[in-house]
């Protein structure tokens, strides 16, 4: 066993483990522990923008900003830490910008913005243009500019290095547990300040728009040593995957026009009951669930479970003219090839690539991915985990971006909001947890700080049954996004909960093929499915127990938002054979709950 010292140790170098880190070694000697190279991390997938009402080509506010993100939560994000987030939005985009990441550019230089869904104008409630973008590359962006700035800030980086336990004392966290993948080391890092940024847990689901390394892992270790994880019920999913692929087809195609049709050729979105006002810019809660029904009636193209996204030039101007679409600056809308061509040049390329078409002249095939977690470890609007529900702090453990609950996205996270937490929160949660670091001391290690991890990799190692990771990961995918998917009832989540449960049992009874120390995959795959396994299980005895229709969760047999019982956040508890679940209050400042209208 190894040991280091850092007064900070960052899990996780995607944009908040980035920023975080960035922003602690200003003044703390400050470590990153990845599971991937750096560059690899999740946050390059995200494609469409970071929303900041900068205004740059028509008006716009934080204020409308907040309004938005408090809407598109369905009233469960809490508002204070909202308006924070909002607030903060234009200086850390400039802050981005100076630090120079390649946002595209409007004719007069400014930082370019496009329409997002969710966002508008809150005196017309018409859509704003408030993503501010790099083309279609906008989170691969944000990393390779964070990853620079952290090397020249000499933050130190333990690259594939797996995190398998948080150190947890009766004063406070004393560090992290980690596997070196190269040799099978184990490594100790002592810290004052422990900050989680390990992304999401979209690998749960058969269709997901996440990478293969989003298995929930920071969620996963905190609930093990007994911290609670919020509002997991809440999963988001975006409405265009690529069909049976789940690669994520931005919502900047439909920022710049594209349009969603169906089996029948019509524009579903603007039917009664859908989003007749902003259409395919409704928030993605609203439009998975049209899809959905789309499909569920037949209407899929020839019947099947996709329907169509169409950017191409000719099908973007038709429907721009039949709504009156005009540029912020009063021209009628109308692209070009060559436009479209510029601005979404990724979402070509991947659709040339995984489909052989080309999106400027064919429409293409998508149907929802599961995509982000609204929920995850609970923590103040400075990153610090709060771990019951009076919001008492766990001395020196932080949670931020995707594995974090602030919480801004409440039930239903608005496009853009993602870039947004991760650099605002990550780079709160970093200065907080240098100021720790300044003002108290390292907490002694306990005897052995190892053995709960090694307990775990050695149970996986001489597990000798004879059942397949693969199966009980696949089983794992198909229930949950059938019944724990878009749409959710009480039997099918039942079941779901009986299958889940059934294969944590099978998991025990588990064989690997690789013994070994060197590149072991095996085993860490089987510990990342442990991880997906408990997340899958609290998050259906979430869902199972609240009873009503919000944001992303959507239950056939309690259609309606029901404030009067619901309006409260779900903390769940992972105990040996159960979850244990309580509640606590949401944070409301000017807006009160109004049933949502797009
Ligand atoms: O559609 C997208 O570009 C995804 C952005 C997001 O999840 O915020």
């Amino acid at each position: 066993m190894k040991q280091h010292q850092f007064e900070v140790v960052v899990v996780g170098a995607g944009g908040a483990g980035l920023m975080a880190a960035l922003y602690a070694s200003k003044t703390a000697s400050t470590a990153v522990i990845s599971k991937l190279y750096p560059t690899r991390s999740h946050t390059g997938a995200a494609q469409g923008g970071i929303g900041a009402a900068l205004g740059n080509l028509e008006e716009d506010h934080p204020e409308w900003h907040t309004y938005d993100t408090v809407k598109g939560s369905d009233y469960l994000g809490d508002q204070d830490a909202i308006e924070f987030m909002c607030e903060e939005a234009p200086s850390i985009v400039y802050e981005l910008e100076h630090m120079g990441l390649p946002f595209s550019r409007t004719e007069d230089g400014k930082i370019n913005q496009r329409p997002f869904g969710g966002h508008t104008n809150n005196d017309t409630g018409r859509p704003v243009t408030r993503a501010c973008y790099a083309a279609d590359r906008t989170g691969h962006m944000i990393l390779q500019t964070l990853y620079q700035q952290s090397i020249k800030n000499k933050v130190t980086f333990y690259d594939e290095f797996q995190a398998l336990d948080v150190i947890v004392t009766d004063d406070g966290v004393a560090g992290v547990v980690a596997l070196e993948i190269a040799t099978g080391e184990i490594h100790v890092f002592h810290a004052k300040s422990v900050i989680f940024a390990t992304g999401g847990w979209g690998r749960v689901w058969e269709i997901t728009s996440n990478a293969y390394a989003y298995t929930g892992d920071g969620v996963a270790i905190t609930l093990r040593r007994g911290i609670p994880a919020q509002d997991m019920e809440f999963f988001q999913f975006h409405p265009t995957g690529i069909y049976k692929m789940g690669i994520l087809i931005t919502e900047g195609v439909r920022g710049e026009g594209g349009v969603l049709i169906n089996g029948k050729g019509e524009r579903f979105m603007e039917k009664e009951g859908y989003a007749p006002n902003v259409k395919e810019l409704a928030s993605r809660d609203v439009v998975s669930r049209a899809m959905y029904l789309e499909m569920k009636a037949g209407l899929g193209i020839e019947g099947k479970r996709y329907l169509y996204l169409d950017v191409t030039p000719e099908m973007v101007n038709k429907y721009a003219t039949l709504d009156g679409r005009t540029r912020p600056d009063g021209t009628p809308y109308r692209v070009t090839s060559e436009e479209i061509l510029s601005k979404l040049p990724d979402i070509i390329d991947f659709c040339e690539t995984y489909l052989g078409i080309n999106p400027v002249t064919q429409p293409m095939p998508v149907q929802p991915t599961a995509h982000y977690g609204m929920g995850g470890i609970p923590t103040d609007k400075f990153g610090q985990v709060v771990v019951d529900k009076k919001n008492k702090i766990l001395p020196g453990l932080y949670a931020v971006g995707e594995n974090g609950c602030v919480s801004v996205h409440g039930a239903n996270r608005l496009g853009t909001n993602s870039l947004l937490d991760l650099v605002v929160f990550g780079k709160h949660s970093g200065l907080k947890a240098a100021e720790y670091a300044r003002n108290s001391g390292y907490i002694p290690l306990p005897e052995n700080p190892a053995a709960f991890a090694e307990e775990q990799l050695e149970a996986l190692r001489n597990s000798d049954g004879d059942e397949h990771i693969s199966d009980i990961g696949n089983e794992m995918k198909e229930v949950m996004f059938d019944h724990v998917g878009v749409f959710r009832t009480e039997e099918g989540m039942s079941k779901a909960l009986g299958k889940i449960r059934e294969l944590k049992v099978r998991f025990k009874n588990i064989k690997l093929d690789d013994k070994g120390s060197v590149f072991n995959m095996d085993i860490l795959n089987a510990w990342e499915l442990s991880n997906l396994l408990d997340i899958a299980e609290v998050t259906t005895v979430s869902a199972l127990k609240r009873k009503e229709s919000r944001g992303a969760h959507a239950r056939d047999d309690y259609p309606e938002r029901n404030d009067k019982k619901w309006m409260k956040h779900t903390l769940a508890w992972l105990k040996e054979d159960d979850v244990k679940l309580d509640y606590k209050d949401v944070v409301f400042t000017k807006f009160k709950p109004k049933k949502r209208v797009y």
